[in-house]
């Protein structure tokens, strides 16, 4: 199965997308996480790429579509959970096209509706395991009192750069010229399922199980 996680910064993507992984033996696709990497890689692309992200702005179609690219050669077992990917109508249509090449189709694009007021308290307070990549949150989702993640040990928590209210502003901006067409986009190919990302991280991967069957 090849799904869409989409919605604006901070709605849940990632930390749904890590219990899909774990659940359904998926492979988490996030364009964010590759960005994140290709920033510390010390290239001129890396440069730009760290640019731009801080700023709150959207990389180009032509970087990340490379990018998915790359990844969906690579093995897929259960089937690509694709995380902040597409973004733009033109990486819509290119993942359309990506996957056509590759046999396949994609299932279902999941739509987390989430206001703005709670998506400044979420990214404000996220940090994230430096090994491992578990999500935490100051407020929901504590780190462990022992300073060791959850999920792997690892004692180094990561804030990230772009989680300021300035980048987040621009951030939301982004979503809401750029990548909330997509809604209608998917809605008209009867590929939509709408879920409240406001509830509880359970109830909220409730719903997408109801919505993914
Ligand atoms: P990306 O890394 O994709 O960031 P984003 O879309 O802004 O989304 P986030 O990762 O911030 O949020 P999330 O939805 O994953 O939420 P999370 O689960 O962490 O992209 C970063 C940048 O890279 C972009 O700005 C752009 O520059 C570039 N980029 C990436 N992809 C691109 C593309 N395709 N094209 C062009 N540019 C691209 O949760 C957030 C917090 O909330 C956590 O603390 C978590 O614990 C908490 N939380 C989660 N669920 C709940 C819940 N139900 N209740 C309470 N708290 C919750
Ligand atoms: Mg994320």
């Amino acid at each position: 199965m090849n799904i869409i996680l989409l919605g604006p910064p901070g709605a849940g993507k990632g930390t749904q997308a890590r219990r899909l992984v774990d659940e359904r033996d998926m492979t988490q696709l996030s364009t964010g996480d590759m960005l994140r990497e290709a920033r510390t890689s010390g290239t001129e692309m890396g440069r730009v790429v760290a640019e731009v992200m801080d700023r709150g702005d959207l990389v180009t179609d032509e970087i990340v579509i490379g990018l998915i690219e790359e990844k969906l050669n690579g093995d897929h077992g259960g089937g690509f959970i694709f995380d902040g990917f597409p973004r733009t109508l033109t990486q819509a249509d290119a993942l359309g096209e990506l996957l056509k090449r590759h046999g396949t189709t994609l299932d279902a694009v999941i739509e987390m509706k989430v206001d703005d007021a709670a998506l400044v308290e979420r990214i404000t307070a996220r940090s994230t395991c430096g090994e491992c990549g578990e999500v935490y949150n100051d407020i929901t989702k504590p780190q462990p009192a022992d300073g060791k993640c959850a999920n792997c040990g690892a004692s180094n928590f990561k804030r990230r750069a772009d989680d300021n209210a300035d980048s987040l502003k621009q951030r939301l901006m982004e979503y809401y010229k750029k990548t909330s067409p997509l809604i209608g986009y998917y809605y008209a190919k009867g590929d939509l399922k709408t879920v409240d990302g406001l509830g509880e991280i359970e109830d909220v991967a409730a719903e997408i199980g109801k919505a993914l069957g």
